[in-house]
Formats: structure tokens, sequence, C-alpha cells
């Protein structure tokens, strides 16, 4: 039996999986059985805003460490400025830095009159153990256009002016771009930093095998679990603020519009 589904069915077991548990993840994530999880998508507090919960964690990296497989991967979301700071308490728990993704949105927020408009966000990928081994599953679109092409060197003018171009109609599938344009949740988000699933479900069916378990600590309105179910991945969210949980409940339903809408 492949090795994440022994996971999950433990998981299963003990009434873990497939759910958010609230409370501090630093202390819920004790309850996890250790090398249980296949990767962490996550958007951790930034502390740089003045929202209430917006404070720091320290010490939820080495509890995360514990519980993901020896060979995982872990996407943070946040800005530069954030995830920079990250880097040498990933380092400490044996994670290298792998990628990055541009999340570009539509707008944004908090503009400063002299910066450039800040329209994006990154997420960053570390992992650890060996990279060959590591499960990845390069996602694709098919979203490139027909295009004409102009050959270089044009031929002798035949009359058919045609001969010097042809169309391309091979428009995928292609690796996908590392800039991704999803709109942000600004006018229908329950939770102050909402990711879209759009964003967030490239992320996990790159790096949570189907049937594997994603964990969250951090899980606001749910983002990440409500992806997770739609890719066939189980998954395990942590959060301190029971507003979160009545959050995901609704988030839940939209997330399902969404589905149906795409
Ligand atoms: C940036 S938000 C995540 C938003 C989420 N990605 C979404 O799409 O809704 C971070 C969340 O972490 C929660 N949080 C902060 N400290 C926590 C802790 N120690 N344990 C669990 N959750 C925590 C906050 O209440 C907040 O909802």
């Amino acid at each position: 039996m492949a090795d994440h589904m022994q996971s999950a069915d433990l998981c299963a077991a003990t009434g873990l999986i497939d759910r958010c548990h609230l409370g501090d993840c630093r202390r819920l994530m004790e309850y996890l059985p250790a090398s249980s999880v296949d990767a962490v998508v996550t958007d951790p507090p930034y502390g740089d805003t003045s929202l209430a919960w917006d404070k720091r964690c320290e010490g939820w990296i080495p509890a995360m460490s514990r519980v993901l497989k020896p060979s995982a991967s872990v996407w943070v979301f946040g800005s530069m400025r954030f995830i920079a700071t990250l880097f040498e308490a990933m380092e400490d728990a044996g994670f290298r830095y792998a990628q990055d993704i541009v999340w570009e949105k539509q707008n944004g927020t908090g503009f400063h009159a002299d910066r450039f408009r800040r329209v994006h966000e990154h997420a960053v990928q570390f992992y650890r153990g060996a990279w060959a081994e590591l499960f990845k599953d390069p996602q694709k679109t098919n979203d490139a256009r027909a295009k004409v092409i102009r050959r270089k060197q044009r031929p002798a003018h035949t009359g058919q002016i045609d001969r010097g171009h042809y169309v391309s109609e091979d428009g995928g599938p292609r690796l996908m771009r590392s800039v991704l344009e999803v709109a942000n949740e600004h006018g229908r988000a329950l939770h102050p930093t909402q990711k879209p699933l759009g964003i967030v479900m490239p992320l996990i069916a790159y790096s949570v095998p189907p049937g594997g378990i994603v964990l969250d600590p951090f899980l606001g309105s749910g983002t990440t679990g409500i992806a997770a179910e739609m890719l066939g991945r189980h998954w395990i969210g942590f959060e301190s603020d029971p507003a979160c949980i009545r959050m995901q409940e609704e988030r839940k339903r939209q997330g399902r519009t969404d589905l149906e809408a795409a």
C-alpha cells in the first residue's frame, strides 16, 4: 500500500483528517502522528498588520517539521518581507528553497503613493529529502492561443502570400507559468486575507499525491481544505480564531459555487 494511504488511514482512524481543529497550531500539531503529512500549504500570520490575530507565531516550523514526511514540500504565502524571515528557521528544520510563484491580483490593498502599485504576493516552496524522490506533479495549461508564426526566411514570392507564415494551433499542454493571474476575493471575502481557490489548488495538485494529506496550520476561512477536497486530497487544518470556523462553513458553500462557475 502506498505510504500516503497508510498515513491517511491512520489520521482518519484517529478523527484528525478532513477537518479543522480549533486552537493554537503549535499545541495541536503534537496530536498528529510523526511523519504523517505529505505537504504543508499555508498562509501564516505575518505580524505586520494591525489585525488582532496577526501576531508572529514563533515555533510553528519545528512543530510542522515533526509531522511532515522525510520527503515533503512546504508552500508558504506572504510578502517577500515576511517570507525572507522564514529562511533561517526553515533551514534549521532541514528544508531548502525550491522555487516560488507569484500571485498576480487584479488589484491590491494598502497602496503607498511613493512606491510601485503592489498587486502581487509570493508563495515559496521549501522541500526536504532528495528532490528526485519528492512528489511533484508539474501542472499544465491548455490556454495557449493559436498564433501566426512568421518564417524568418520568407520564400521567394510565388503569388501565395500564405507561404510566408503558418498558424500554430498546438496550444498545449504547457507547463503552468510561475506567475498566476487569479482574481482576489475583494468584495466577497469573509476573512481579511482570504486566498482564492484558484491560487491554492495548483500548489496542492503539484505537491500532494492523490489521497495524500495536506496540512494548513493557519486555515483561516478554510481555503486549503476546500481546495484539497476538490482535488481528492485529504486535509488537516488548525485555526485559533473561533470566528473562522463559521467563515469556513460559509466559505465552503462559496467554494462550491466557484467550482460550478469555473
Ligand atoms: C493569513 S490568515 C490565513 C487566511 C487563509 N489563508 C484564508 O484563505 O482564509 C492566518 C490565520 O492564522 C490564524 N492564526 C494565527 N495564529 C495562529 C496559531 N498560533 N494557531 C492557529 N491559527 C493561528 C489567524 O487567526 C488567521 O485566521
